[in-house]
């Protein structure tokens, strides 16, 4: 059985649940899989970086950031100057990216994974950013390591997207796909149906951790634009920035909108749309929309989402994860590490 180095850059609700979903399943990964697992470096922005090569101790280190320290003492072995120090000086066989994202550029997860890559490493990922802007070069630069550049987790955080596309559907034409990616707008619509404003909404799912303290990412449309060029780029092979992405968020939704709605017997969803345009491109949208029940979207509630692929012999092949979590997404993760052991 062989034992497989890991490092985390970026260590937050991600990074965390996964160590604990590893923990969960070593057993299955020893029996199964034939693999064992040694955590030997954490990177983070705020709490420090550490180095082991025999180990980290995680639970200690987990403590020491659950009281808001650095981890920094953890560390053994030469100065680390930065993150691609770290890197580089951690000679892991895995690298678990999990920093925050940019819509703007995917900085500077690319560059971490790039670094990954380079010296030798599989690069999972949740991050959107790097799958976005960056998901070609990285997959050949994978490719000429003999390594996986991965990152199921980052559209529907668990259920398989991506994979559903690299294997289980061979010679398929994908036409185009609709659906609800974005876990926060869905929740904040379905509270101003119950009559919350939207300013209570949004303080509400911030008072639960589902919206942000900066919440424009997901209200404006951004974080739903990434996801549908990211599936864009990958499952359909067109490659779309959010920018290329007609985004209108749900800002403009108002409380008579949606009694208006109800009286028709209807609801309003943020829905994303990718079509083919015979051109050899995609027409990309998130825009809010009024959805009838005879619309898979219809029973869509709270941060659960949804995806409803169009091909040429299916002609509607849905997929629905219901109340995603950080476990969920590290679940994807997880996956994606046994794939790329195993060469899937
Ligand atoms: N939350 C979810 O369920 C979910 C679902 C799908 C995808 N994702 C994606 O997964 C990623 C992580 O999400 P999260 O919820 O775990 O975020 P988070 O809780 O904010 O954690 C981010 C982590 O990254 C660290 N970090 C910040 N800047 C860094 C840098 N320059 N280099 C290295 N580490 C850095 C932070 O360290 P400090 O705290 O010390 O600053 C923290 O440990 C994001 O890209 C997100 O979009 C998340």
């Amino acid at each position: 059985m062989s034992t497989l180095s890991i490092i985390f850059v970026g260590f937050g609700n991600v990074g965390k649940a996964l160590y604990k979903l590893l923990e969960r399943k070593r057993e299955i990964l020893d029996e199964v899989y034939g693999f064992d697992y040694r955590i030997v470096g954490v990177a983070t922005g705020r709490h420090g970086m550490a180095l082991d090569p025999s180990g980290l101790p995680m639970d200690l280190l987990l403590e020491a950031m659950n009281s808001h320290g650095s981890i920094a003492e953890f560390h053994r072995g030469p100065e680390i100057k930065d993150v691609f120090d770290f890197i580089r000086l951690s000679n892991a066989d895995v690298m678990f990216e999990n920093s925050p994202v940019s819509y703007k550029d995917g900085q500077p997860a690319i560059n971490h994974i790039r670094t990954a890559l380079e010296f030798g490493m599989h690069a999972i990922t949740a991050n959107k950013g790097p799958v976005v802007h960056a998901h070609c070069e990285l997959t050949d630069l994978a490719k000429q390591q003999g390594k996986r550049f991965m990152f199921e987790s980052a559209v529907m955080d668990g259920a398989p997207i991506f994979s559903l596309f690299r294997g289980p559907l061979p010679a398929i034409e994908l036409r185009g796909f609709t659906g609800i990616l974005n876990s926060c707008t869905n929740l904040l619509i379905g509270l101003m149906e119950e009559e919350k404003t939207f300013d209570e909404a949004v303080a509400y799912a911030q008072s639960i951790g589902i919206a942000e303290t900066d919440p424009s990412g997901d209200i404006d449309g951004w974080d739903a634009a990434i996801k549908v060029a990211a599936l864009s780029s990958v499952v359909m092979g067109v490659p779309l920035k959010p920018a290329d992405v007609e985004r209108e968020g749900i800002r403009s939704i108002t409380p008579q909108m949606i009694l208006d709605a109800r009286a028709a017997g209807e609801r309003w969803k943020l829905v994303c749309t990718a079509r083919r345009d015979g051109k050899g491109g995609i027409k990309a949208s998130v825009k809010p929309q009024r959805v009838r029940p005879t619309s898979p979207l219809f029973s869509i509630n709270g941060t659960s989402s949804f995806v409803q692929f169009e091909t040429d012999v299916l002609p509607g092949l849905g997929i629905v994860e219901g109340d995603p979590s950080p476990d969920t997404t590290a679940y994807g993760l997880l996956a994606d590490l046994i794939n790329a052991v195993r060469g899937q």
